[in-house]
């Protein structure tokens, strides 16, 4: 029987990649994302993928879209926590909203997302869980103390959930994204971004599906003891 996923932020940069990947894989697929209602309507368009409108940051939304997704769908198999904003800048100029802001989203988003579909992978003894956590989750980078922070969280978050999931049957395991030519690296400012790929080995940004592809990996039946682990996937800009 077709897998049923769920994937935050599943309409655009990698969370869409990450959406096509999986239904390639044969999997029912459900997209959530946070504003951009145009975006989400072309890619529904253009994958036949269903989209849902929430805000991560907010549990008593997660907890309705993802009831609704599981009575379009079907019990949510595959989860992948996949939304997430920066708000840079360096610490001596970080507000507290950007601080809040990111934390909101980034790391309450990711509670947000699992803990409302993990009692049903507990009951069907089966699920798996990925986190798309950041090279700056294990590095640090300069103005994302937030954002550093939230994506270190996540990797917290899948070693603790692989001990307590492991018996019912359940993968919690993270993937570290390097530098990808998404609009959020796009962002950064081109002089800025020129130094950076210059610190990265393999001489570009990395590809959306590259990192889709280590999502499709970790969400089959047959990584069912790869569990409490982060993939990185860097073009060897550092080895966490
Ligand atoms: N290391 C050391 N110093 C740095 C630095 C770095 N990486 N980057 C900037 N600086 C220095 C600058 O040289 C400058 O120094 P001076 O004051 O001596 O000239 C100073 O820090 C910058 O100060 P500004 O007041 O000009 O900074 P700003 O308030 O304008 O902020 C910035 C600029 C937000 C930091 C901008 O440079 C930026 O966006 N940098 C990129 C940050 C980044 O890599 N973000 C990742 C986004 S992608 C992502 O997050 C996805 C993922 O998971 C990988």
């Amino acid at each position: 029987m077709a897998r049923v996923a769920l994937v935050t932020g599943g309409s655009r940069g990698i969370g869409a990649a990450i959406s096509k990947a999986l239904q390639e894989q044969g999997c029912k697929v459900a997209a959530t994302y946070a504003g951009n209602d145009e975006k989400a309507a072309a890619f529904t368009a253009e994958t036949g993928i269903k989209t849902y409108k929430w805000d991560v940051a907010d549990y008593q939304a997660s907890a309705e879209g993802i009831a609704k997704v599981e009575s379009d769908l079907g019990p949510i198999d595959i989860v992948v926590a996949n939304a997430g904003i920066t708000r840079d800048a360096p610490f001596h100029k970080m507000s507290p909203q950007q601080w809040k802001e990111v934390i909101d989203t980034n790391l309450t988003g990711v509670f947000n997302t699992i803990h409302p579909v993990w009692p049903g992978m507990r009951d069907r003894k089966f699920g798996r869980v990925i986190v798309i956590s950041s090279v700056n989750g294990q590095k640090g980078q300069f103005a994302q103390v937030n954002y550093a922070a939230t994506k270190a969280g996540d990797i917290g978050i899948v070693r603790s959930l692989a001990q307590e999931g492991a018996r019912a049957g359940i993968t919690a395991n993270a993937v570290c994204p390097g530098y990808i030519a998404t609009e959020m690296v796009m962002a950064v400012p081109e002089k800025v971004r020129e130094q950076i790929i210059a610190q990265i080995p393999a001489g570009r940004l990395g590809e959306a599906e590259e990192i889709a592809r280590c999502v499709a990996f970790l969400a089959s039946d047959d990584a069912g003891f790869i569990n409490g682990s982060t993939i990185s996937a860097n073009g060897a800009q550092f080895f966490g």
